[in-house]
Parts: C-alpha cells; structure tokens; sequence
C-alpha cells in the first residue's frame, strides 16, 4: 500500500466526470488499499478516486466502522434533512453548513463486482453523498449554504473530519 498526493482545489481534475470502472482487477484493489492508507493517514473520513488524481468511479468511505469500498455508487433513496457542518480533504482548513439527506441508500459494486447496497443515516449518509457528488466534479462549496468564520473554525477545531 501506499499514500497518495492527495489533490486540493483549483487542480481541473476535481471537476471532471468520472467513468465507469469496468475492470474488477489488481490495479483496482491497488488504488482502493492505497485510498483507504491515504483517507486514513490524512483523518478523512471519505475520499473518491479523482481526489487522488484518479477519474473513475470509486469511494472509500470509514465514519469509524471499518472501510466501506464503493464502485460505481449510485444514490438509489434518500430521506429527510440534515444540515451540518462539512469539509473535504482537497479544501484543507476550510468547512461549510452544508444540507445533505439524514437517511441515503446508495447500491454500487464490491471490488469483485458483486453488486451491493449500503444505507447510512446521519454521517454516513453525508459522506455518501458528499463522495458521489465527487465524481461528477462537484465540491461542497457549491452547494454550502455558507463557509464557517474564523471564530467557528476555532470551535471546530478540536472535532469534527474531512471528506
Ligand atoms: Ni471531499
């Protein structure tokens, strides 16, 4: 395994589409272990492929429960409402109020292809989101109701995890 560079906003990668994964192989499990080493070593709690300068289709995910490996996510369902506070590996230092769903189902594919779904509620379901939204270009900035001050940054300081 190994850590990846992880890629910060205004590098043109991060609002680029994904594509597809199609190939279940040994060059996919090398980029999902070294993701899973690099989200883990940088205190995130998500980080999708493009992050790390890879345009496909692929999600780790670990809110403290062990990884989850998404391939080709797609949100399937979502209820109800949940604004708080958000942030992202490739925006270091900065974070938004951003409204997410309080409940996401999302049904992609394990690293063998198997199809799977995953529900989450809560931190997860954000994560879910914030992680699919990263692999159609978007940031959470587009879509944050505001930026956090400085005074609230200090707050959050001490909590709290990127994305
Ligand atoms: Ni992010």
């Amino acid at each position: 395994m190994a850590i990846r560079n992880i890629v910060k906003e205004g590098d043109e990668v991060l609002r680029k589409v994904s594509k597809p994964v199609v190939r279940f192989d040994e060059k996919l499990w090398t980029l999902l272990d070294d993701m899973a080493q690099t989200m883990h070593e940088a205190n995130g709690v998500g980080l999708a492929a493009p992050q790390v300068g890879i345009l496909r289709r692929v999600v780790v995910i670990d809110v403290g429960e062990g990884v989850i490996e998404l391939i080709n996510p797609q949100v399937i369902s979502s209820a109800g409402e949940n604004v708080g506070t958000e942030g992202c590996l490739s925006i270091p230092g900065e974070w938004g109020i951003v409204a997410r769903p309080e409940k996401a189902a999302v049904k992609a594919q394990d690293r063998d292809g198997n199809e799977i779904v995953v529900e989450g509620e809560g931190l997860l379901a954000r994560a879910l989101c914030h992680e699919i939204d990263h692999l159609e270009g978007k940031l959470f900035r587009d879509i944050a109701q505001r930026m956090l001050s400085a005074e609230e940054l200090e707050q959050l300081e001490e909590q709290g995890s990127e994305e």
